[in-house]
């Protein structure tokens, strides 16, 4: 799905931006500690390279159409990357799409990314038109799992070997939220 301009986007707190390549210092700062990486389908980072390679990933996929991703920074210091989210594996004919999204330990606990999705789930059900907005988690990514479901996503069951990560098979919850069940949502 080719998403362009670039949209930047807005909330009361934060300002969801390009990702930039120079936005790899904040990236590698949080990439390379284990407690960000332990649920995700990446390994800790050991070198910035491995940021700007993760940014250029990125940028080319969102050339192709395959996949969108925002910087969240705050309104005050839109410089400063504290974390990303965004949209891939589009499947345009069912109008569906998949989201991501991780934050820098220094601002968890904050409401932060829950205000980004937020955004996300607006920007997604409103601008993009899907009827289907769909995350994978790990089963015991509690963080992740309060984070969807204070969002709006239900758990639709957990499939068992369903990813091959650092070498080993893991197991994938997958969440979901419905046009219809987000429009009813907004009612209340
Ligand atoms: C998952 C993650 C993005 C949550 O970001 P966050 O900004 O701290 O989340 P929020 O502050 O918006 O919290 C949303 C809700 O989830 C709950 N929550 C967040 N982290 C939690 C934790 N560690 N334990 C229990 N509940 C948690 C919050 O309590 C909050 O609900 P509340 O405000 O009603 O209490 C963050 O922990 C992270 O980056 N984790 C590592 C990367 C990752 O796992 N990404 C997802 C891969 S699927």
């Amino acid at each position: 799905m080719n998403i362009t301009p670039f949209p930047i986007l807005q909330s009361s707190r934060l300002v969801l931006r390009p990702i930039e390549p120079n936005d790899a210092k904040a990236l590698f700062d949080y990439f390379s500690k284990d407690e960000v990486t332990e649920f995700y389908d990446l390994p800790t980072f050991t070198t910035i390279g491995e940021a700007t390679a993760l940014i250029e990933n990125w940028q080319e996929r969102y050339s192709k159409g395959e996949n969108i991703r925002w910087a969240i920074t705050l309104k005050d210091t839109p410089g400063e990357l504290m974390g990303t989210c965004g949209f891939h594996n589009f499947a345009k004919e069912h109008r569906r799409a998949e989201i991501g999204y991780e934050l820098n330990p220094k601002y968890w606990r904050q409401g932060i990314m829950f205000e980004a999705l937020t955004i996300l789930l607006a920007f997604g059900f409103n601008e993009l038109d899907l009827h289907r907005i769909e995350a994978f988690i790990d089963p015991e990514n509690i963080a992740s799992r309060y984070l969807l479901e204070k969002s709006g996503l239900n758990s639709e069951g957990v499939l068992h070997g369903y990813f091959y990560e650092k070498g080993r098979f893991v197991d994938a919850e997958i969440y979901a939220l419905l046009r219809y069940h987000y429009e009813a949502g907004k009612g209340q």
